[in-house]
């Protein structure tokens, strides 16, 4: 029974550069679960670029972040678990952790814009982890690159090797449609917005080909077809699974096309629940005990009340509501008694969850990202490492009656991972780093809210946060003193050197040799 339920679970996230197509896939995707019915129904989480100086609106954006943080349907006998990643590249981080909790992603890409920036990063992160990824290459009812060329533009950009297992004819007004490799059939484009449609199968080897797309066309497919298979390799499960090779879907999620075949093949292929590692063991998803950890706290939509939601990745055995479990870095025994399930806007309390499932606990600051629950093992789930932020500002109070709760503001907003906070050693100066400047005004505004602590934010021109490490205890010793003013440590009390521009650590890495400096915090 156990197994059953874990084998049929695929957990994954959608990832993509903004505005590539990712709202418009997951909702496709939930219309196929029979989860809604008519499109437009999910909310893009996107906070609008117009609306970045309007707080109520970002705190509304951010009250529908949390009920579609996690979706859930059934489709053909799996139960998939669909991870909601922030579209504002502000919130990048907060995307990193959610790739901490996946079994698998879905990369979307715009067939005319490539690999942007952010699919770059956000694949960077997989890699680290070896995560599955599928490439579903969107908006080929536009007019598109090349699919031979984005194709090399996949395997360079991402370095991962690719292989189509669906292909375009055309792209743009001349868009006829996609032929699916592996089951051997043609789509042909019909577009609609609104249903499921209904597919007109054609068999390519024959005349009947000619008759949809006409001789030209018809003549190139089988041409392009004779090509993927004599560049590219079969497809191996095997090799996807292990992070090495990303199978290739092309079609348009706003039309529904070429979704079907995705998740068709996705279901079939995904992994279920993978093994996790702790700090003292492996965890395997099948081990009948529960065990699971915190990857999101989710701030609050009601200001009046403190509290938010942790999402626990349940990553092994069984959880139960009500049941006593070890919230291990407390030392505490703890019962949920609502524990929360998402069913697309939807959310229901939950009485059991299985190995792959996400959980919502209501938290009243208890939780901390990476915390682990078990039912009494001493286990630590490795998290993500830090990666050094983009952006630093120095935080000062400006309340002084107000320090305390400051204080306890600032040290909660940490735990819930809404930026990385460093105590420079030299003048104990309190700084925050983030991925984007909406993170300052977001801080700023629930200290205030959340708090009513008061703060100012005062320029650190700084370029990178560097973990730094040295076999060589001397020369690492010369190096704090000559930089005394721009060492800190971060919230692990881990040293770290703020690099005030890319010349001055270049200089800094030619000067120390034997010091290694990392823009990460796990090395
Ligand atoms: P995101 O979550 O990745 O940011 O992307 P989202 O799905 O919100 O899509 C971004 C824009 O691209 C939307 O247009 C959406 O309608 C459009 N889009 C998505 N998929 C396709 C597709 O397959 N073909 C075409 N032609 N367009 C697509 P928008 O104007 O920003 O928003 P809206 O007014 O349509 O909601």
């Amino acid at each position: 029974m156990a197994n059953q339920e874990i084998e049929r679970r695929r957990t994954f996230a959608i990832i993509a550069h903004p505005d590539a197509g990712k709202t418009s896939l997951t909702e496709k995707l939930l219309l196929f679960g029979g989860q809604i019915q008519v499109a437009g129904a999910v909310k893009s989480n996107k906070i609008k670029k117009t609306a970045t100086s309007d707080w109520m609106d970002i705190e509304k954006q951010r009250g529908i972040s949390v009920t579609t943080s996690v979706m859930e349907f059934d489709y053909q006998g799996y139960k998939i678990n669909i991870l909601d990643t922030p579209g504002h590249q502000d919130f990048a981080e907060d995307t990193y952790r959610t790739l901490t909790a996946v079994d698998s992603v879905i990369i979307v890409v715009d067939g005319a814009k490539g690999v942007e920036t952010q699919t770059r990063k956000l694949m960077e992160v997989c890699r680290m982890r070896s995560t599955p990824v599928i490439i579903f290459v969107n908006k080929m009812d536009r007019e598109a690159k090349d699919p031979f060329d984005l194709l090399d533009e996949l395997e360079a950009e991402l370095a991962i090797h690719v292989r189509p297992l669906t292909w375009p004819i055309e792209s743009g007004l001349r868009f006829k449609g996609v032929y699916n490799i592996y089951e051997e059939n043609l789509n042909l484009f019909q577009p609609s917005k609104q249903v499921v449609t209904e597919k007109v199968r054609v068999d390519i080897h024959t005349e009947e080909l000619e008759r949809h797309i006409g001789a030209p066309l018809a003549e190139k497919l089988r041409d392009d077809l004779e090509l993927i298979a004599g560049v590219y390799p079969e497809f191996s499960t095997e090799e996807y699974l292990q992070g090495a090779l990303a199978p290739v879907f092309f079609g348009s999620a706003l039309n529904n096309f070429g979704v079907e075949e995705l998740l068709n093949c996705f279901v079939k292929i995904a992994p279920s629940p993978r093994p996790v590692k702790a700090e003292e063991r492996t965890v395997l998803p099948e081990e009948p005990k529960f065990t699971g950890f915190v990857f999101k706290i989710t701030a609050n939509i009601d200001p009046n009340h403190r509290s938010c939601i942790a999402f626990c990745k349940v990553c092994s055995g069984k959880f139960t509501r009500n049941t006593p479990y070890l919230h291990v870095r407390q030392g505490k025994t703890l019962r949920f008694s609502s524990p929360a399930q998402f069913m697309a806007q939807r959310k229901t309390t939950v009485e059991e969850a299985w190995a792959g499932d996400i959980i919502g606990l209501p938290d009243n600051g208890i939780f901390k990202i990476g915390d682990t629950l078990t039912e009494g093992e001493q286990l630590h789930f490795r998290g993500l490492p830090s990666f050094s932020p983009e952006l630093f500002k120095y935080i000062e109070n400006a309340d002084p009656m107000k320090q305390k709760q400051l204080a306890k503001g600032i040290d909660q907003l940490m735990d819930e991972g809404v930026a990385q906070l460093f105590i420079n050693e030299f003048n104990g100066r309190k700084l925050i780093g983030t991925v984007g400047q909406l993170q300052f005004e977001v801080i700023q505004y629930r200290l205030e809210n959340e708090y009513s602590a008061k703060c100012r934010w005062e320029p650190a021109n700084l370029y990178k946060a560097c973990w730094i490490e040295s076999g060589d205890e001397e020369e690492l010793a010369a190096f704090k003193k000559r930089k005394y003013q721009f060492m800190a440590r971060d919230r692990e009390g881990r040293e770290v050197f703020l690099a005030d521009s890319g010349y001055v650590l270049q200089m800094a890495q030619m000067d120390f040799k034997h010091i290694k400096f990392h823009f990460s915090s796990e090395f």
